[in-house]
């Protein structure tokens, strides 16, 4: 099912045959460099796949998405919006991961704004999130350039974190 599309990607919910594109990005250790949980096997991969094949189960308007290059057809990652709950507060974070074929070319901030103004429009979301490694720059540069901004360091059972944030001035 389509989410959403920008000028030059779709944004549609994961499906069953995207297993080997999503598992190219998720065993790549560059990649994967600022997860805490490092790369994937392909076993896990599936797990998160069937975890979203519809939305995330609990939220189905929330997800992750098959990130599709409009001009080429090519599936170049996974992007969406995620549920958390942090400090006791409802949160909803905005989600990008490209695999390296895509990087450098503004599709990440395409994605990310194309998202932002989904959640905002269509979810009637008010605040959005990051959660983005310190030494993660690409990611930071990214998050800023769609307007959103640091706002607190934290820790949870996954460690150390960085929140950014952006809220809809209405
Ligand atoms: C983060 C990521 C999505 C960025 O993708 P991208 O398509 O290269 O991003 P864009 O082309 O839209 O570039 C956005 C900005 O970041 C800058 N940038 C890109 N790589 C950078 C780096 N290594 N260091 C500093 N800035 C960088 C770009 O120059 C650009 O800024 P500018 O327009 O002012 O020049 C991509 O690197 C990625 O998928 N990384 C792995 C997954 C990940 O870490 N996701 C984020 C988890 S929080």
């Amino acid at each position: 099912m389509k989410i959403l599309e920008t000028e030059h990607l779709l944004l549609r919910h994961l499906e069953p045959g995207d297993l080997d594109s999503l598992y190219a990005l998720y065993s790549d250790p560059e990649v994967r460099r600022y997860f805490p949980e490092g790369t994937l096997t392909l076993e896990e991969t599936k797990e998160e796949l069937d975890w979203f094949l519809h939305g995330h189960p609990r939220h189905p308007e929330l997800g992750l998405w098959a990130t599709i290059h409009k001009p080429s057809g090519q599936f170049i990652g996974r992007c969406g919006l995620l549920p958390w709950t942090i400090d006791g507060v409802f949160e909803v974070e905005i989600a990008y991961m490209l695999g390296k074929d895509g990087w450098g070319q503004g599709l990440a901030t395409e994605a990310a704004m194309g998202i932002r103004d989904y959640a905002y429009e269509t979810l009637k979301l008010k605040r959005l999130i990051c959660l983005i490694d310190k030494d993660n720059l690409a990611s930071i540069r990214v998050a800023e350039k769609i307007g959103i901004h640091f706002e607190k360091t934290g820790l949870d059972d996954k460690g150390p974190f960085v929140l950014y944030s952006v809220e809809q001035i209405s």
